[in-house]
């Protein structure tokens, strides 16, 4: 039920802060450590590679995770979208895990890579929001995301949950390994949660950028560097599927080699920056877009803004920085298009769980 809400996304983006309190509170023991499935450590701790296989918005939480396990517990981690993983496969290590990640637990390309690979003798876990899913059920392990149904097209708490959980797998294998954690995860978390409160407090902010620049447009890119890359993908997603404006993500040293041919005078760029390190080479490639007539929409982070930012997050984890970054750009993409007349909980040609290949 929608209650109130106009539309489930808006709903489901709302519920983001106590899904992620609601995970913390899933995976932690009494002494106020992560508890997971033994099986699902030993498992991870065994294994010489990991291999993560997904599609749509579920794939952009990979690459988040893939940043978060090879950073946190040091495995080496690969990201494929599962409809060419069969028909491009890498040369697989000895002893690979697949780590299957769906909210529905349905998607049919994700299936046909998991009878696959448990035909070869591989292990699989499953990360999904339907523990009682065909991929869930088919797989050795599954961890549960805990965000409730998602019934809007659009994925939206199902990918943060994702990346928390994600988040939890790392730091539980990084300890089964003994390697030192570089922050208090449970209590990162929480600040996560506490930001994306305040961000959805900042609704009218975030409808004004999005008449601001998305009303009549055509396109809209999304640049960042770093782990700000992948948000842009996700954001882009976001955008293009209910707003149906064409939007693409891209990492923001690549955009000259090409795709900075399509930038006319008034296209907006959306310019994302929560990354120190980069953050000077993000708002170079942000001049170099306005210099072609772009119009750029920095949103960066406290501590790193500038004078001019369409919009500055509160402060989170560099590390976490995806599950906070994501919220502006999930409600940029709501209002872009509510005010573009686009039926926003179920956009055209698609489905909530695609089951055919
Ligand atoms: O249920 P899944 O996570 O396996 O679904 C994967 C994609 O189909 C899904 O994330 C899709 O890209 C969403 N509509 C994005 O909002």
């Amino acid at each position: 039920e929608k209650g109130t809400y106009p539309h489930f996304m808006l709903k489901e983006i709302d519920e983001q802060p106590f899904v992620i309190r609601n995970i913390i509170q899933k995976y932690q023991n009494e002494d106020g450590t992560v508890r997971l499935d033994d099986n699902i450590r030993q498992a991870m701790s065994e294994a010489d590679r990991i291999y993560i296989i997904a599609a749509g918005t579920s794939y952009h939480a990979g690459l988040v995770g893939k940043q978060l396990i090879e950073r946190i517990a040091e495995r080496p981690v690969e990201v494929h979208i599962a409809s060419e993983f069969l028909y491009n496969m890498p040369l697989l290590s000895e002893n690979p895990l697949f780590i299957f990640i769906s909210q529905s637990g349905e998607t049919a390309d994700l299936r046909g890579v998991l009878v696959e690979i448990k035909e070869k003798g591989y292990q699989a876990l499953t990360i999904t929001n339907v523990p009682g899913s065909t991929l869930s059920r088919e797989a050795d392990f599954t961890l549960h995301t805990y965000a409730g149904p998602e019934i809007a097209v659009a994925s939206t708490k199902a990918y943060t949950a994702q990346m928390a959980v994600l988040t939890l797998l790392a730091v539980d294998t990084a300890r089964a390994r003994g390697i030192e954690l570089p922050f208090d995860p449970l209590q990162e978390l929480a600040i996560v949660a506490n930001a994306m409160e305040t961000l959805c407090g900042q609704k009218d902010q975030l409808e004004q950028i999005a008449r601001d620049y998305l009303l009549t447009t055509p396109n809209c890119f999304f640049i960042g560097r770093a782990a700000d890359y992948f948000v842009c993908l996700e954001g882009a997603l976001k955008l293009k599927e209910i707003s149906y404006i064409q939007a693409e993500g891209f990492a923001g040293g690549e955009l000259k080699h090409g795709t900075i041919a399509l930038i006319e005078d008034g296209t907006p760029v959306v310019a994302v920056a929560t990354q120190a390190h980069v953050n000077l080479s993000i708002r170079g490639n942000v001049k170099e877009v306005a210099a072609r007539g772009a119009n750029p929409c920095i949103i960066s982070m406290e501590g790193l803004d500038q004078e001019g930012d369409a919009f500055v997050l509160p402060s989170v984890h560099p590390m976490l920085s995806a599950l906070a970054t994501v919220i502006p750009l999930q409600l940029i993409s709501y209002y872009a298009a509510l005010h573009r007349g686009c039926d926003v909980d179920k956009p055209r040609n698609l489905a909530k769980s695609v089951t055919v290949e």
